[in-house]
């Protein structure tokens, strides 16, 4: 079939959604923005869409998905029993890049939560999403729009040489803002457990007054006989094919350690810092923004791993941020990255 692109990144009128939004009813998948990463859709009401969904992404059959909504009346009739901290959650952090774990009804085909009794839910701020989401009228489930154990897609253009085999309709919206997926949390005992940290720190959801706890598993593949609270901790993740090192700690050890690394490889390539650009020894340097601007930071990884694949390196060397506020979601991700090469300096 005929590939359908459909750029909407200067489009404020969306005129052209009703094509999409009925590509989405009629059980065809559509990769489409949000304010996180790139999202690849289909009817969560359907199973024959939601399966097409793990095929083209190659995706493991024990990992969730995320349903999305444009309207917290889509609730209705897909999860139950919310409590008072769920709602002041949702209330405070939808629209937005913010996923909360509750407990699905029928209406929700097990396919779509793996089996468990509980699914994802997210609403998203991106304009393009809500209004996919609006006109479709269903909630569409998504996971991040990669081929399973790749970097999650951020512009379209990578996305499209990765599943264009897979995938017929495909909405460009430009570059997404944040770059990182969606805070997972779980409401347990009172407390807020944060399952995949995000965009949405602790300190956020702590304003709130509530406890919360993160994940033991951030920093480490999960073995995949071991039980986790999300099966996404298990599989490889956001890899590209070349070898990562991840380095971190004092700025000063980091870059002599970096430096001394250098000087025994050849096909290597360094994703750094723009401070650092001078002082490490390589022609070679991925730019990743201002080491003082997280938000540039979480931007530029996923797209800065894609070129590390794209420009044919063997091995790729990172450097590390402090583990707080939002550096808790860019270590947790290149630590996945990493799969244990890290070094503490
Ligand atoms: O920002 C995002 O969340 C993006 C955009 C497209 O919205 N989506 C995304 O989906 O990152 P995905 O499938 O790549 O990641 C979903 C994560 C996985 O780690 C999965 O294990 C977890 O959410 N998850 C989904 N349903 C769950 C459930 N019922 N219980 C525990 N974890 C769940
Ligand atoms: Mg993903």
């Amino acid at each position: 079939m005929e590939k359908k692109i459909f750029n909407f990144a200067n489009d404020k009128n969306l005129e052209n959604m009703n094509i999409v939004a009925k590509a989405i009813k009629e059980d065809e998948l559509v990769v489409f923005p949000t304010e996180t990463v790139y999202g690849i859709g289909a009817n969560a009401f359907s199973e024959v869409a939601v399966n097409k969904i793990f095929e083209a992404k190659n995706r493991p059959n024990d990992n969730p998905l995320i349903v999305h909504i444009s309207d917290v009346s889509m609730l209705d009739g897909i999860v139950k029993n919310i409590n008072e901290i769920e709602q002041n959650l949702i209330n405070n952090f939808w629209p937005g890049p913010f996923t909360i774990i509750l407990e699905k009804t029928e209406k929700i085909p097990n396919c779509v939560s793996c089996g468990l009794n509980t699914i994802g839910v997210r609403m998203p701020s991106n304009k393009i999403a809500h209004k996919l989401i609006e006109v479709a009228g269903v909630p569409i489930a998504a996971p991040s729009a990669n081929i399973s154990g790749k970097p999650s897609g951020t512009i379209l253009q990578d996305i499209y040489e990765e599943l264009s085999e897979k995938v017929n309709y495909f909405i460009d919206g430009g570059k997404s803002e944040i770059g990182l997926e969606s805070t997972v949390v779980k409401v347990e005992n009172n407390s807020v457990k944060i399952l995949r940290p995000g965009k949405i720190t602790v300190e956020d959801i702590e304003k709130l007054g509530y406890n919360v706890s993160l994940s033991e598993n951030l920093y480490r593949t999960v073995n995949s006989n071991e039980k986790v609270e999300s099966p996404g901790m298990k599989h490889k993740h956001y890899s590209p094919s070349a070898k990562c090192i991840l380095v971190s700690g004092v700025e000063y050890n980091v870059i002599n350690k970096i430096n001394n690394i250098i000087n025994n490889q050849t096909n290597m390539c360094i994703m750094g810092f723009t401070e650092h650009k001078t002082q490490i020894n390589s022609d070679k340097y991925i730019d990743i923004g201002s080491k003082n601007n997280l938000n540039q930071i979480s931007n530029n990884i996923f797209s800065g791993l894609r070129e590390v694949d794209k420009l044919g390196y063997d091995v790729c060397i990172i450097e590390g941020v402090e583990k707080q506020g939002l550096g808790i979601a860019i270590m947790n991700r290149l630590s996945r990255t990493c799969n244990g090469n890290i070094l503490e300096v």
